[in-house]
Formats: C-alpha cells, structure tokens, sequence
C-alpha cells in the first residue's frame, strides 16, 4: 500500500528535496507551507502530491488541515523552521517567542495531530529536521540553538514513549545548508556586519570541517533511510549531516 507523507515547509529548500526524495519512492505526499504558490510549484515535478497551506503556528488550523486530508498520515516531516540571528542582548522575547512558535510549537501541533492515528495503527516515522544547533551552540542565534535543543529533547522524550508502537521519532541534524535560509542568514550578516557575502559565506562554511555547506539531497536521503524498513529500530536518534562539525 502506498504510504502517505505530510512534510511542513515542503514548498523550498531542504523540504523540497523531502518530498521529491519521497515521491521517488513511490510516496504520496503532501506538502505544507504558507504559500500556496510555491508549494505547487514543487508539486508540479512530482508524481502523487497535494498541497495544502498551513501557518504551522496556528493550532486550530493544524486541526482542521490534518482533519481534513483524505489519507491517514504514515510519516511526518517537520521541516519547517526559521532562524532568525542577532546579539543576544538586542532580542525581544517576541523575536525568541517567535522562533519557538515555528520550531518548536508547530512540531508540537504537528505532531499532536497525527500521533493517534499513528498509535491506532501501532505504526508511524516521524523526523523533525532540527539542526547541529541542536547539539552544539553557536554565538548570534540563541532562540534558534534554544529553540533546536528543544525539538531534538521533545524528538528523544517520543521516542521512549512510543517505541513500544513501532512508531520512530528522529531528528535530522544538518548544519550550514545551502538553501534560501542561508541566503537569509549571509544577507543578515552582510547588512549587520558590513562584510561581503562571499566572506559571509566563507565564516559560515568554516564551521564545517569539510569547508562546504550540505546540500538538501544530503539531508533528503538520511530522511529516506529512515523511514526504510532497515531503520526500524533506529528511533530517538540525532542523525548529524555536517561533514564531522558535530561527532
Ligand atoms: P527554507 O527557509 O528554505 O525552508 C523553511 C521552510 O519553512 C520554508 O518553506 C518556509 O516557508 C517554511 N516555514 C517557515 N515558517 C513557517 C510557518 N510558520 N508555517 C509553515 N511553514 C513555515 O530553509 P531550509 O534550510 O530548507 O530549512 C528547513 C529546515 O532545515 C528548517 O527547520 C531549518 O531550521 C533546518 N536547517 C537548515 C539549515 C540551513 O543551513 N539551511 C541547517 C540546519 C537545519
């Protein structure tokens, strides 16, 4: 039977390469974002996927959108996220409160949404796309590395709750990758700092001691992997994809 895959944030980035690497596989997918546009426009290249626009943020319209698909959900993505990056002692608690409601709250709610389903069936992957700033810090993204630390103990607490219903919880964790919140980030750099991007770039890139970013393809094969029947004992795991910054 074909399985169903709902990934959040699917429309771009590390997101898209998810879902082309799932319908690849014979998947069906649907993908979940704020613009509905983009989201079709990743559907368009691909075999079985349906869109539906959600703010992942908003936990009555996470009700009503999961609700409302017309296949049970086998596999969940939480993909979407922000990083947001300033001196810690120039964030507001709304700029902190914000980066949690997207990468925290949203899995939450997310999740919360498929978890029954997944445990009337005694089946069910889940993989929150976290980040190396789960496992380490870095300077300038506090609510982001807090934020990550977050998703990755809330991925580990699942885990050991339903291990026993054969339903996997993982984390990827990518670091520096090369997709628009990159761009986002070097922009930010560059406007604050006044460096140029390519030294941007570079400082970024530094922290990977391969000297490169991750590629989302990277990220969209581990993803791949586990949801394979071959990692069905791998659950509660923090998949680092970093060229060795974190091991
Ligand atoms: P991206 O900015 O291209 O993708 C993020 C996606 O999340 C976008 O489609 C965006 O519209 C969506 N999104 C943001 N807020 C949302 C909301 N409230 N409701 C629904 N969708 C929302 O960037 P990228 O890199 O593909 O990011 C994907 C995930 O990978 C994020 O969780 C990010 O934190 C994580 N990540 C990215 C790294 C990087 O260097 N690019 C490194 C490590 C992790």
């Amino acid at each position: 039977m074909r399985r169903h895959a709902v990934i959040t944030g699917g429309g771009r980035g590390i997101g898209a390469a998810i879902a082309k690497a799932f319908d690849g596989a014979g998947i069906h997918t649907t993908l979940m974002g704020r613009d509905m546009d983009r989201l079709q426009a990743t559907a368009k290249g691909l075999q079985k996927a349906d869109c539906r626009t959600l703010d992942v943020t908003d936990a009555e319209a996470v009700k009503e959108v999961f609700a409302a698909l017309d296949d049970t959900v086998d596999i969940l993505v939480n993909n979407a996220g922000i990083a947001p990056s300033s001196p810690f002692h120039r964030q507001t608690f709304d700029d902190w409160h914000g980066t949690f409601d997207v990468n925290v709250h949203g899995a939450f709610y997310c999740t919360q949404a498929v978890i029954g389903g997944m445990v009337e069936r005694n089946s069910g992957r889940v993989i929150n796309v976290a980040s190396t700033s789960a496992q380490k810090g870095y300077a300038y993204v506090a609510a982001y590395c807090a934020s990550k630390h977050a998703l990755l103990g809330l991925t580990r607490a699942l885990a050991s709750e339903y291990a026993a219903k054969d339903i996997t919880f993982n984390a990827i964790c990518p670091g520096f990758a090369e997709t628009d919140l990159l761009v986002e980030s070097v922009e930010n750099i560059v406007s604050k700092t006044g460096r140029s991007a390519d030294d941007a770039r570079a400082a970024l890139a530094s922290n990977n001691p391969q000297k490169r970013f991750i590629v989302p393809d990277e990220v969209a094969e581990a993803a791949l992997w586990l949801i394979s029947d071959a990692a069905r004992s791998v659950t509660g795991q923090a998949i680092s994809i970093s060229g060795g910054e974190v091991m």
